[in-house]
């Protein structure tokens, strides 16, 4: 079964969306087979971010994602790493479409609600990250 690795950033714990963006993905039928609630490392963070570490935005993205918690989750289903990033839509929140999270949730592209692996080879790469 193919699986992804899903993160809601910290913007989306913040703002108290965790529970509704979970919705979001249950709703479609996926199956959620780990899910957990930490604040993660700036080692943790750099590793799986790693493939932006020549950008100027990434000092900035490291200290957004380890500023507070961050809930991570295994979703598994068919196609699933292709779903989740339908569901998530576009970095820039003005080119997402409005019926995804974040078209709905957010104004910025650098804070962004959520994460999710762009391949199935990033997926079993993250997973080791946050599920080790
Ligand atoms: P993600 O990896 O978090 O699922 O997002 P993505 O594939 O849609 O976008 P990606 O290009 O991988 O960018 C990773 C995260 O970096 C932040 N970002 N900031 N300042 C900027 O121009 C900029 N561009 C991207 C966002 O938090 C983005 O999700
Ligand atoms: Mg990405």
């Amino acid at each position: 079964m193919e699986r992804t690795l899903v993160l809601i950033k910290p913007d989306a714990i913040e703002r108290k969306l965790m529970g509704e963006i979970i919705s979001i993905y249950e709703n479609k039928d996926l199956n959620i087979s780990e899910i957990k609630l930490l604040k993660p490392s700036v080692e943790m963070a750099e590793k799986h971010y790693y493939e932006h570490k020549d950008k100027p935005f990434f000092q900035e993205l490291i200290a957004y994602i380890t500023r507070g918690k961050v809930c991570a989750m295994i979703i598994e289903g068919e196609a699933v790493v292709e779903l989740v990033r339908k569901i998530n839509g576009a970095t820039d929140p003005k080119k997402a479409d409005p019926n995804t999270i974040r078209g709905k949730f957010t104004l910025s592209k650098e804070e962004n609600c959520v994460h999710g692996s762009d391949s199935k080879e990033s997926a079993e790469r993250e997973i080791k990250i946050w599920f080790s």
